[in-house]
């Protein structure tokens, strides 16, 4: 599974590139206002910092100035991945990119067969919203495994089903379960992934008793 942070933040994006364990990186146009800075100098910033794939949202609502804004956003780095909404005229954005060989990230998926239509139009990533889904009282995780059926039905569809709006450590295993391809999550549950309360108690003996036996390895 791919791990993508979800974030217009440069510092945490930094941060966690450090690691090797992140794989892209996905902003929105909320993301990148909450950053308070230039859209195309964030991506910029961002794509200079990870080799995987960065998506940069469109904001046009039709489909020929959405692909006014894809050749902006494409001459940044080559490895931004226009995001289109999941409307009739990003699908046409979508189709239209991708036969130019563009790679496409279609967001704001809240069906399987919105997720059809995407693969349809050659998305190398569809973005369903588990979390949302779930703020409505419907099961978001059961998108993604509708998503996964799907897909595996139709081996001739390759795009990858990239779990978005992911709120906690268990949204990220349960999507893994599922056999999602990619994950994006907030920096914060990245970096929960690794937090365990055994993991914490467990090194506090290790290390007081290792204090006890008077010993260094160096
Ligand atoms: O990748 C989509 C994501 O940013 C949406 O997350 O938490 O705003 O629903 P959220």
């Amino acid at each position: 599974m791919k791990f993508f942070v979800d974030t217009a933040d440069t510092a945490e994006i930094a941060d966690l590139a450090a690691t090797g364990l992140l794989d892209g990186v996905t902003t929105n146009p909320s993301l990148i206002a909450k950053s308070g800075r230039k859209f195309l100098d964030v991506i910029a910033e961002i794509c200079a910092l990870v080799d995987g794939p960065v998506s940069a949202e469109v904001t046009a609502l039709d489909t020929p100035t959405m692909l006014k804004e894809a050749a902006v956003l494409r001459k940044i780095a080559p490895n931004v991945t226009i995001k289109a909404p999941l409307t009739w005229d990003g699908l046409k954005a979508c189709k239209a990119l991708s036969s130019e060989g563009v790679s496409v990230n279609v967001t704001l998926c809240f069906s399987a067969n919105q997720a059809l239509l995407a693969a349809k139009a050659g998305a190398a990533f569809i973005s369903p919203f588990i979390g949302r889904l779930d703020d409505i009282g419907e099961d978001g995780m059961q998108l993604i495994r509708d998503i996964r059926t799907l897909y595996d039905n139709y081996p001739a569809l390759k795009t990858e089903i990239l779990a978005a709006s992911i709120r906690s450590p268990e949204h990220v295993k349960q999507a893994a379960l599922i056999g999602a391809d990619v994950v994006t999550v907030p920096p914060s549950v990245l970096r929960d992934l690794a937090k365990h309360a055994l993991t914490d108690k467990g090194l506090d003996a290790f290390m007081a008793d290792w204090a006890k036996s008077g010993q260094t390895i160096l």
